[in-house]
């Protein structure tokens, strides 16, 4: 008798066929998380991501294509295919990796905090946080937004759609501290040293990992293999020390 198989891989290779066809590398991501994804002043994408995923379009012989996306309609872009990769600092969460693939970690975060300067000394931890008296500013859909809702219970959420807006928050007083990934804030706080105050070491582990659509293990392949390579010859130490140490 016939057997008929029906499974995801009945799709192999159609995404990595697909940028090969089309010449282009399409990646989602959400401009505005430093270093990861920044617009520039002449309205280009820069960051650590954008330098990674064009290294990455180069070594296929083909072009880098930014896909500029809301986070929380990141995951949708890909899975009806507006995009080949997330490569948008995601922490592979379990919840996440329930809807999509994820490469090896290519780097690891955590959570961390910038306080408004009149709370320095009355906050030292994101435990003092967890009070019905303070406000705390999130992103919206973020592990930050998680990390707030389960550990910080007693607090008011107050939830953005960008980064920027919930820092804002922070500096114009209406919200006591912003929890979110330890890169942003170091360098947010570092921007504005005279109206924010940081706690920088971070509270949660948090791989950050590109995303495939589910099944594509084609696809996770080559970003593995990548990623082995640009660790092993350089490329990531050169590429990680240009957004990192400044
Ligand atoms: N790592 C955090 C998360 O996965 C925040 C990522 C935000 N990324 C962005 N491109 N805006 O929820």
């Amino acid at each position: 008798s016939t057997m008929i198989f029906c499974s995801a891989s009945a799709n192999a290779g159609a995404v990595l066929d697909g940028i090969a066809e089309s010449g282009e590398l399409r990646a989602c991501f959400d401009a505005g998380y430093m270093p990861f994804e920044m617009k520039s002043k002449n309205n280009s994408y820069i960051g650590f991501d954008v330098d990674l995923g064009k290294m990455m379009a180069k070594q296929m012989g083909v072009k880098y294509v930014p896909v500029n996306t809301a986070w929380d309609g990141i995951i949708p872009a890909l899975i009806t295919g507006k995009c080949d990769v997330i490569m948008a600092g995601m922490t592979v969460t379990a919840k996440r990796n329930l809807k999509v693939n994820f490469a090896d970690p290519y780097i690891v975060v955590g959570q961390s905090i910038i306080i408004n300067p009149k709370l320095k000394g009355e906050i030292t931890s994101y435990k003092d946080l967890n009070d019905p008296q303070y406000t705390v500013a999130g992103k919206l859909g973020t592990t930050g937004e998680v990390v707030i809702k389960r550990m910080l219970k007693k607090a008011k959420y107050n939830a953005f759609e960008t980064e920027t807006d919930a820092a804002l928050e922070v500096i114009n007083g209406k919200a006591d501290a912003m929890v979110y990934d330890m890169p942003f804030i170091s360098i947010y706080a570092a921007q504005n040293s005279d109206k924010v105050e940081s706690i920088l070491e971070p509270f949660t582990y948090e791989p950050l990992g590109w995303a495939v659509k589910q099944g594509d293990h084609d696809m996770l392949n080559f970003l593995n293999n990548f990623l082995r390579q640009i660790k092993g010859d350089g490329t990531y130490d050169r590429i990680y020390d240009k957004w990192f140490k400044s």
